[in-house]
């Protein structure tokens, strides 16, 4: 047993309300191996030379950070590409040119196990050091079975032989490979007879995504795609509405995926089916922002029709090279209008909806024990301090991962 003491602010994010922080003041934590065992006030505890404690401080602690959309496994850069998206071409240009996904997919074609583990490792300590402790991760630069299944079978491997724990999502149907590339109809039909039934017999994923944009796939090949990904026993997952209106939150909504990603160009319709169904809204701040896109999610309105909203950095090398959730929580309400409140909820007990996790996200009896100690008694630091990373001390599963 480990006891947490001098709590200043305990930040529980286990409210009853999906916009509550429930906040508790002065207050000691118990951890039982991985385990959230008992929260409460000091003076409840017994004494007991046995005890294994850690002082806080007195400063903030909150839930572990979870980064709910990755594309964490990749090799290769992409600089280029900013560079010449700041001379005025745009994200769908470079990708009509052959550039964009399939960059990365050549390298990462060439790039062994090995070499995409020890791409992945510091990049996964950085994380850690933002207080991130659980991420999900997408293959989808494979685009060919064995390349694909390569990459879930790095996530596996990072996922046994590092500290975070990683959710691994199929995303096979990322966009088309130059030898489909007049014939998407044939490579969707390898995904669905051949890279799905490999996937879940491997139960090497639990999410299926798909990337539904105009030089990607349609709501048509999304239905069959996720439909059958549906029938292996896979959760659904999917980027909708990024650059263009195309559907894709009105059939995340009604094949019954969990999540829709991006949703800059979704219109009231769409608002309402989300809600209707319980699909949380994962936005992505930093790739909005990286990529100049003007329109915004409309998040005021999601919320009101009482859509649960989670945020991630979908760190990539095209469309966000940045793997830090702080940047990604603090955009969210400037540029996306969420409270302070509703942000940090987004980056962990939303977070954590998103994934379909109930033992993360929240400090509360029973929970993992994820959490961070920051360098402050302020929690509002955390969301207006942008000179500096407040985080102190992270524990994973009741065990400290990164201490300054
Ligand atoms: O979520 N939009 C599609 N997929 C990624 C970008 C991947 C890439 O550009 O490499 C995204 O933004
Ligand atoms: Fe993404």
């Amino acid at each position: 047993m480990l006891l947490i003491k001098n709590i200043g602010t305990l930040v529980t994010c286990n409210g009853i309300y999906w916009n509550e922080l429930a906040i508790l003041n002065n207050v000691a934590m118990l951890i039982d191996g991985d385990t959230i065992n008992w929260i409460g006030k000091p003076v409840c505890i017994s004494k007991n030379a046995t005890l294994k404690t850690f002082d806080a401080n007195n400063n903030v602690i909150i839930p572990g950070l979870i980064d709910c959309h990755t594309h964490l496994i990749f090799s290769g850069n992409r600089a280029n590409e900013f560079f010449i998206r700041a001379k005025n071409k745009s994200y769908l240009d470079i990708a009509n040119s052959g550039n964009g996904i399939l960059n990365t997919m050549k390298s990462v074609r060439k790039s062994s196990k090995q070499e995409l583990v020890n791409l992945a490792l510091p990049r996964l300590k950085q994380m850690v050091k933002y207080g991130t402790t659980t991420i999900e991760a997408k293959s989808g630069y494979g685009l060919n079975i064995n390349d694909e299944l390569k990459i879930l079978d790095v996530i596996k491997i990072l996922n046994k032989s590092q500290d975070i724990d990683i959710e691994a999502t199929f995303l096979g149907a990322h966009t088309i490979p130059p030898e489909y590339k007049h014939n998407k109809k044939h490579y969707i039909d390898i995904i669905i007879s051949k890279m799905l039934p490999k996937v879940a017999k491997q139960k090497i994923a639990r999410f299926c995504d798909i990337f539904i944009e105009k030089n990607a796939f349609n709501t048509e090949d999304a239905y069959k795609i996720l439909n059958k990904a549906k029938t292996l026993g896979l959760q659904l997952k999917v980027h909708a509405e990024q650059f263009s209106h195309q559907g894709g939150a009105y059939l995340a909504a009604k094949i019954g995926s969990i999540s829709a990603s991006h949703l800059e160009f979704i219109n009231d319709a769409d608002i309402k089916v989300l809600s209707q169904n319980d699909v949380v809204a994962e936005i992505l701040p930093i790739s909005q922002t990286y990529l100049g896109i003007k329109n915004s999610p409309p998040t005021r309105e999601l919320i009101d029709a009482g859509t649960k909203i989670s945020i991630a950095t979908d760190f990539n090398p095209g469309s966000s090279m940045c793997n830090n959730i702080q940047l990604a929580l603090r955009l969210a309400i400037v540029n996306n209008k969420l409270s302070c409140e509703q942000a940090l909820l987004g980056v962990t007990k939303n977070a954590a909806y998103s994934l379909r996790r109930n033992d993360i996200g929240q400090i509360k009896i029973g929970s993992k024990a994820d959490f961070c100690i920051l360098n402050t008694n302020n929690l509002l630091e955390l969301f207006s301090d942008w000179t500096q990373n407040p985080i102190l001390t992270v524990f994973k599963n009741g065990q400290i991962i990164h201490y300054l």
